[in-house]
């Protein structure tokens, strides 16, 4: 996969940027405040439909603009494609060659990124929240119908949570559904991340 160029509007304090990265190694050198992490930023929206920094997505839509978007033309397995994404009150929209995606996995269709900050440093000295959620960012990348499944069992856990919290009201038969849920989502789960790490061990090693 290439980058073959970014085109960023109205994203963090970029009005419009224009850029064709080298096939080697691109080095954003600026002031402080500049906007440098903000571009970094874009092309990791643009690859991950995720905030790097941001809570919100509103945080990523310059000031006084109502509409942020970012567009990456990549070179992928020989052929050029072109993906957007657009914020704008609220919502986030997601298109391929202009035209709106049919799915995420239609989407992302083998576009990836790797960014490391100082707040990755979290993923050793943190707790194992942030490990699991760095290891389920790599499966998705390897393994895109995990997004799917990732979704299910988080879907399971919050809803047998709730049912836990509501205590004594709870019909045991109810509970016993969730856990079935729960536990065959989480089989799925744990049998990708074990194969990613299968893969990774060798060369972290
Ligand atoms: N939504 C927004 N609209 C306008 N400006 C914003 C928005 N969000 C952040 N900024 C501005 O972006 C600037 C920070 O940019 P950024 O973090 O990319 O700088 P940088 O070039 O990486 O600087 P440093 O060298 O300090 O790391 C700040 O001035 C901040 O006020
Ligand atoms: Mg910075």
């Amino acid at each position: 996969m290439r980058l073959l160029s970014l085109q960023v509007q109205d994203f963090r304090n970029l009005p419009a940027v224009q850029l064709a990265p080298s096939p080697h190694a691109t080095i954003a050198v600026g002031q402080n405040g500049q906007g440098k992490t903000n571009l970094l930023e874009a092309l990791y929206f643009l690859a991950t439909l995720k905030p790097l920094r941001a809570g919100r997505l509103s945080e990523l839509v310059r000031w006084g603009a109502s509409a942020a978007r970012v567009t990456g033309r990549f070179l992928l397995k020989g052929a050029e494609r072109e993906i957007s994404v657009e914020v704008g009150g609220g919502t986030r929209q997601a298109l391929v060659d202009g035209k709106k995606a049919s799915s995420l996995e239609d989407y992302f269709g083998g576009v990836s990124v790797v960014a490391f900050t100082p707040d990755d440093l979290e993923v050793i000295k943190g707790g194992p929240d942030a490990r699991r959620a760095f290891l389920d960012r790599a499966v998705f990348n390897r393994f895109p119908a995990f997004l799917k499944e990732s979704r299910e069992y988080a879907r399971a856990l919050k809803n047998r949570n709730r049912l836990l919290r509501d205590g004594a009201t709870v019909d045991a038969a109810y509970l016993d559904a969730y856990d079935e849920t729960l536990a065959r989502s989480g089989a799925r789960l744990y049998a990708r991340r074990r194969a990613l790490m299968a893969e990774l061990a060798p060369r972290a090693q």
